[in-house]
């Protein structure tokens, strides 16, 4: 178990940037920035023993700055949509700033994903890891409350990248908090992902409008292309006349995670046959966006120099539903002062035969 930390560049504000790079002696290794909490690299092996980087994202921090669809960040302080980027406190309206397509999405205009967050390494023998913390101030990106926010990485030596989120306030907020990873397990996203099988324990989900916002109902997954309680190859069905398909431009859907009792459950999978990589995750979490990377669209150039094009990556954002604020019967995402927020999320990698 190692871990090394050296600088990974400055941000045009001149803020220096750190790089950590965790190592479990098991083959697997992670890197991360501490500016938006990033996950810059996760090498794991093949089934043939071959490590291979698995996430999609950039060789340098202009590249995450000027070029970013959020890749491997921290999305906060509320990640996913809310409608109009307005939302309600105890029938005090708060509007945020409306940076996508008139909604707020992963924390506005200047969120958590662009922030550079201080860091702690930690070395305790069985695992090794990073501790971040970002101070978001009352009234940042228009959100109530200053509110201080904790996120660690820990790798330990059964291949398993461990994100536990913690975070205070000391006026009554919102809060949802994921980590944005495009993961394409076959080949960090030179290919698209639509070979990838998936799993996610979900019997319903939550349709949105043309605007990827919820209806608020939650629909079942039966007889639909979103029933992935299966395995199924994301190709198979997603390009069918579904009009939820068709909002979303692909896969870009909240799942109602079936097992929701406070632990970190397995709810989702995914098996890359190629490769034979698989990547399972657990949560505490009450659903989980599946983002099938529509918005890629070979314009951005990131590590290595490749392009990545159209679905060429994918997310599974671990989260509170999209646009909860606005939808009462949805799990509630209100952090009250002298509250705790908690949250904990698993990637573990294997291999299949
Ligand atoms: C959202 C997508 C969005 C993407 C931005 C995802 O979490 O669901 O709609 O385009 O983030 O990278």
């Amino acid at each position: 178990m190692t871990i090394e930390e050296s600088t990974f560049g400055h941000t045009k504000e001149n803020k220096e940037v750190s790089l950590f790079k965790l190592s479990n002696g098991f083959e697997m290794k992670v890197e991360i920035l501490n500016y938006g909490g990033i996950i810059k690299n996760i090498f794991v092996p093949d089934r043939y023993g071959k490590v291979e980087d698995v996430v999609l994202g950039h060789d340098d921090i202009l590249g995450y700055e000027e070029k970013s669809d959020y890749f491997g960040c921290i999305a906060g302080r509320f990640a996913n949509r809310i409608n109009q980027g307005r939302f309600y406190i105890n029938g005090t309206q708060f509007q945020l700033p409306q940076n996508s397509n008139g909604n707020s999405l992963h924390g506005g205009v200047k969120g958590f994903d662009k922030q550079v967050w201080e860091a702690q390494v930690f070395n305790r023998g069985k695992e090794v890891g990073v501790s971040l913390f970002y101070l978001s101030k009352d009234g940042e990106e228009d959100y109530p409350g200053n509110m201080k926010c904790w996120v660690t990485y820990t790798l330990d030596n059964s291949n398993q990248l461990r994100i536990e989120y913690r975070a205070e306030t000391d006026k009554t907020t919102i809060v949802n908090l994921t980590n944005h990873t495009y993961f394409n397990l076959k080949d960090g996203g030179e290919t698209n992902i639509l070979d990838h099988n998936l799993r996610i324990y979900a019997s319903h989900y939550t349709p949105v409008d043309s605007n990827l916002i919820p209806f608020g109902t939650l629909d079942s997954v039966e007889d639909t292309p979103f029933d992935f309680r299966e395995f199924a190859p994301i190709g198979d069905k997603i390009d069918q006349e579904h009009t939820q398909l068709v909002n979303g431009g692909g896969y870009d859907h909240n799942f109602v995670l079936d097992k929701n009792n406070g632990e970190c459950n397995l709810i989702a999978s995914v098996y890359e046959p190629i490769s034979g990589r698989m990547l399972e995750v657990l949560t505490t979490e009450p659903g989980i966006q599946f983002y099938s990377g529509n918005f890629l669209k070979g314009d951005i150039v990131g590590k290595n120099n490749v392009p990545y094009e159209y679905r060429s990556g994918l997310c599974l954002e671990t989260q509170h539903f999209p646009d909860s604020p606005n939808h009462k019967q949805f799990p509630s995402t209100i952090l009250n002062p002298g509250e705790q927020f908690e949250s904990t999320t698993i990637y573990k990698f294997g291999v299949e035969p």
